[in-house]
């Protein structure tokens, strides 16, 4: 049912003004999130229109994630845009943490039988933009003043400006909010709705990518009296690198040689593995936040990814968590689609969030193992090195995190539950 050919019609008889066009599934935000959803779909016989605020050239530059979950290499090679990802990923069968002065490994297939895969997220939304202007799926890059209307309704719409400045319409059975976490979609579900639930970090990642070698044949994640330091990878000749730093940090306090200075630093001790100082392509500051609205949903508007939640990137979790949603999100439109039957929409908040607060309690755990609190003392810190090294050495203890970081499953199995 609901079958609803894409068409567009001028919305007032034919003059110059508003043109109005209709399609099943209206996307907000051409991310991770959006583009996934918008591939799903599209595999499954839905349609959808994107519309993006920024430019094409912008979203494929944004350099942000690195770490693919085991299922989100699956998802994104069964749907036919892995070939790339397969050619240029790193797999990777584990982590270092280094702390007191020494690198401890986490073996994944040792403990899950999984891998990780290093490849940039704006590699993934290249790829991702790639195959669908190819399949000629409507993407609108540069759009302004999106507002969503009809909320109310079965018939939700998506009112913007396009590239020129025309303003344009979409009428939609369901709209996905899909436009990270300053974007306007959750703020359109009414107040009183959302619960949302906050924590700030007092703390944040001054992030750099560089011309330079692999410091290690995996991510190395340091704990120093001095802060956190994180040794990612894009490239055999790319790297990224992260160290702990003020909310406020002032870039213009850290050129070159500070940062690498800094870097070695947090390496210092036993075995110290091999940092090489190379040309500094780009800098950044990013803050550290948990952040959960519930439900994801309201009438026919879905929130999906960092829209609906945040976590900070120690666990390497947010751009997973944004496609996991949506393929509970595609999996619920397909059983709408199919009989009109709402179960599966109802249930996406409630299916979503339950790996969502799995995701945030993961992530808020090794950000606080991890990170040099301004508020912690010595006691603090030694509880720290204490849980480093209970996780590095107990196996039920690092089973736990590579299962977490490898990635849960969509929807865990219960244990039985019995009387007491
Ligand atoms: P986004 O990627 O934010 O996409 C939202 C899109 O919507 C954007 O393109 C935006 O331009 C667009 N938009 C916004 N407003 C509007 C509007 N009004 N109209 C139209 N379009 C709009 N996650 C991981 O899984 N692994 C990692 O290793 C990892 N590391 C990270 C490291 C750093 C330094 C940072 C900052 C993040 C990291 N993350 C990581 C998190 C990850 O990048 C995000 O969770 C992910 O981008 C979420 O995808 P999304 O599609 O929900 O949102
Ligand atoms: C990255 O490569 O950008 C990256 C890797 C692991 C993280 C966060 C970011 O936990």
């Amino acid at each position: 049912m609901i079958p609803s050919r894409r068409r567009e019609v001028a919305a007032n008889g034919g003059e110059r003004g508003a043109r109005m066009t209709r399609t099943q599934v209206g996307i907000i935000g051409a991310g991770p999130a959006g583009l996934v959803l918008a591939l799903l779909l599209r595999r499954r016989g839905i349609e959808s229109i994107i519309i993006e605020a920024r430019s094409r050239e912008y979203c494929v530059q944004r350099i942000r994630a690195g770490v693919l979950e085991h299922g989100t290499v699956e998802l994104l090679e069964a749907n036919g845009v892995g070939e790339r990802m397969r050619r240029q990923g790193l797999v990777h069968g584990g982590i270092y943490l280094r702390f007191a002065g020494r690198s401890r490994h986490i073996d994944f297939p040792a403990l899950t039988g999984k891998t990780i895969t290093v490849y940039g997220q704006h590699e993934v939304v290249k790829d991702l933009i790639a195959d669908h202007l190819a399949a000629n799926q409507p993407l609108h890059f540069e759009v302004s003043d999106v507002a969503i209307g009809d909320l109310e309704t079965n018939r939700p719409t998506i009112r913007y400006r396009n590239a020129n400045g025309a303003e344009q319409t979409i009428a939609c059975d369901v709209v996905a909010g899909c436009d990270g976490f300053h974007g306007i979609a959750r703020d359109a579900i009414p107040a009183g709705v959302l619960t949302a639930y906050e924590r700030v970090y007092p703390f944040a990642w001054l992030g750099i990518l560089s011309e330079s070698p692999p410091v290690a044949h995996e991510l190395i994640y340091t704990h120093h009296a001095r802060g956190f330091a994180l040794f990612s990878q894009r490239s055999p000749q790319i790297q990224r690198m992260y160290l702990q730093c003020a909310p406020d940090e002032d870039l213009a306090e850290w050129p070159d040689d500070r940062i690498w200075s800094e870097l070695h630093r947090r390496l210092e001790g036993k075995d110290v593995p091999n940092l090489v100082d190379g040309a500094i392509l780009q800098k950044g500051v990013t803050a550290m936040r948990s952040f959960v609205v519930e439900p994801m949903q309201y009438n026919r508007l879905f929130l999906a990814g960092d829209a609906a939640h945040i976590v900070p990137p120690t666990g390497a979790k947010g751009m997973n968590l944004a496609i996991a949603d949506v393929s509970v999100l595609a999996d619920a439109l397909a059983s709408f689609y199919a009989d009109g039957g709402t179960a599966q929409l109802d249930a996406y908040s409630a299916r979503c969030l339950r790996r969502v607060w799995r995701a945030e309690r993961f992530s808020w755990w090794m950000t606080s193992m991890l990170h040099r609190s301004p508020h912690d003392d010595a006691f603090g810190e030694r509880l720290q090195l204490a849980e480093l090294d209970y996780v590095t050495t107990s196996e039920a203890a690092s089973r736990s995190l590579a299962e977490n970081y490898v990635g849960l499953p969509l929807d865990p199995t219960p244990g039985p539950s019995r009387a007491v």
